[in-house]
Formats: C-alpha cells, structure tokens, sequence
C-alpha cells in the first residue's frame, strides 16, 4: 500500500465515500473540504501535501448547467485549481490520481455507429464544464507527466442524496410518474465501485495517464430508472421515455458519452462490474429513509 492518502474536495459525493472508504481500509487519509484547501488559491496546495503523498482530486465544479453563466468560476475550480493540485505534487514529489469526466466527449459519430469511447478517442466537449474539466486533465498532465486522470461517468449511490438514482427511488417509493430521457446514453457508474478502482490505481500505482472507470455496459437515463424502479418493487410502467428536448437545459448533454474500459484494463484497472449489477447492490446497501427530491442536474 502506498502512504498518506490527502482527497480535495473531500465533503463531496465522491470525496466522502473515498475518504471513507480508503480510511476503513486502514490507510491514512488527510480528508480536505473546500474550506480547509481552496485549490484556486495556488499556494494552498502546497500547504498540505508531502513527499510521498497520495493525492487524489476530487475537487471540481459540477453544476454543469450553472457553468454556462459561470465560465470563469468554473475553468478557476476545473482547471486552475488542478493545475495548482498537480504543481503542488510536483514540488515535493507526490502521486496525483484526477477525477475527470465522460462530458469531454460530443457524443456526435459522424454517421458512424456509436460506440464506448476509448480513452484516446478525439475530445470535443460540449459545454463549459466539459471543455473546463478537459483543460483540466491537459493541465495537469502537462505539469505532472507521472498523474493518472481517471475519467467516469454518471456517478450514483443508492442512498438519500441528490444524485439521479437517489432521486428515483424516492419518486419511485412515492409511486410517482416521471418522464426521463431516453436519447442520452451514458456509463452509470457506482460510486462504491469507482471508489475501488480508485483505491486499486493508488494502491498498484498503474501507469497510464489516462483511464477509464465506468461500471460494465451502456444505459439511457430511461433504462436507468427503470431499474431503479424494478429493483425497488415499483411499477416501471410509472417511468416514461421523452426526449431531452422535453428537458431543456442550458448546457447541452453528449446524446452519448459512454467510456470504454478495454485499455484500461489492458493497463491493469480491474474492469468494473455491469452497471445492472452495481445498480442492484446499490439500491440494496442504500436502505436510507426517503425523502422528497427533485430531479437532478444530472453531471
Ligand atoms: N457526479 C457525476 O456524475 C460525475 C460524473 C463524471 C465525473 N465526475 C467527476 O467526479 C469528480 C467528483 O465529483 P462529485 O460528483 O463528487 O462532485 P461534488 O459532489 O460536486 O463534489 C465536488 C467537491 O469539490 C469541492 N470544491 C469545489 N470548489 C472547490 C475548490 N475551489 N477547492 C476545493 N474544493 C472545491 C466542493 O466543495 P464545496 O461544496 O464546499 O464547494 C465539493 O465538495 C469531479 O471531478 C467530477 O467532475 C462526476
């Protein structure tokens, strides 16, 4: 096992369970919210990392639709902030391990059928979150050639939060209709998972610059919720299939963003369970009382 683990963005979604997850394995983990270490301020960093530190930065801006009027909040958190993270390591010799995302790709084929995307597959992202979190993986891989970026997609837990499958067992739970989109496609993948492959590319020190960690398979956000439904004992027939333009929202979604594991698993990433699966013990350990919810933003 490699040494003192230090997680930015440690109070979020991700941050939380790696924090939790990395600690109950019995490493030592240094958890930092945004208000202990504020990854645009560039001397912040520095303050909190040491030689032969395991930095992992989960740190971002993810209101992808908020981005759009905030472009200059978001490249400072996306982008700035992990190029200061990746300068930090760099200084006094640290690993760095940077979350990233499938919204680096358009979902546009040119005709071709699609396809998962492999992890040296064109990137054109779409909106301001996309095109801040790519400049983010080029910054950090330029200051710290030795980082690993590692993009997922369509992160869920199966508990009481905000993300979409948290949403929909509530709704399902309450019994409610809702209508989904059924024309984007995309990787859903369990947090609790990700987490693992996180801990496998800390632990195991695989070098790729980039991976891909998404669960197995590919979904609409439609089939998603159907499932949920289902797994849950509610009617699926409740879930009902529309358009993203039932949806309108101010930063465009790739209609199809799902990632290929295939060289990553090529570099040594243990491949990630089928997302049905991940799904299924998701909404098993959840067990959290529901609450009401609105739909997600869904990053
Ligand atoms: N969620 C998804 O479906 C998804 C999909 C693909 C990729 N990703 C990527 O996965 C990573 C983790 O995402 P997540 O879902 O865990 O997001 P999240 O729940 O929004 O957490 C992000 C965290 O970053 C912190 N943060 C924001 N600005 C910061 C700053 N200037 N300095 C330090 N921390 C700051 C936030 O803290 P405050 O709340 O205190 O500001 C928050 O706790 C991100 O890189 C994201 O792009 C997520």
């Amino acid at each position: 096992m490699s040494d003192r683990m230090v997680i930015l963005g440690a109070g979020g979604l991700l941050g939380t369970v790696l924090a939790a997850q990395a600690a109950s394995g019995g490493r030592e983990v240094v958890a930092l919210g945004s208000a202990e270490c504020d990854i645009t301020d560039a001397d912040a960093p520095e303050r909190h990392i040491s030689s032969g530190d395991v930095v992992v930065n989960c740190a971002a801006y993810t209101r992808v639709d908020d981005a759009e009027r905030e472009p200059d909040r978001a490249r400072a958190v996306n982008e700035t902030g992990p190029r200061n993270v990746a300068r930090a390591c760099a200084g006094v010799g640290a690993r760095l391990i940077h979350v990233s995302t499938d919204y680096v790709f358009d979902g546009d084929f040119r005709g071709a059928e699609p396809r998962p995307y492999e992890i040296d597959d064109e990137t054109r992202p779409l909106s301001v979150y996309g095109r801040t979190k790519l400049a983010g993986e080029t910054a950090v891989l330029s200051e710290l050639p030795t980082a690993t970026v590692v993009r997922t997609s369509w992160i869920f837990t199966g508990g009481d939060g905000s993300d979409f499958v948290s949403v929909m067992r509530r709704k399902a739970a309450e019994g409610a209709t809702v209508d989904v989109v059924a024309d984007q496609i995309g990787s859903p993948t369990w947090v609790e998972d990700l987490v693992t492959a996180l801990l496998q590319v800390a632990d195991t020190g695989i070098a790729a610059p980039i991976l891909h960690a998404p669960n197995g398979g590919t979904a609409s956000r439609f089939e998603q919720a159907r499932t949920v439904y289902e797994l849950v004992g509610a009617d699926p027939e409740l879930v009902r299939p529309v358009g993203t333009d039932r949806h309108p929202r101010p930063a465009p979604r790739p209609p199809y963003s799902a990632l290929s594991a295939r060289r990553s698993a090529e570099a040594g990433l243990t491949p990630l369970r089928p997302w049905r699966d991940a799904l299924a013990a998701a909404v098993n350990a959840g067990g959290a009382t529901p609450g009401a919810g609105s739909l997600p933003s869904t990053p």
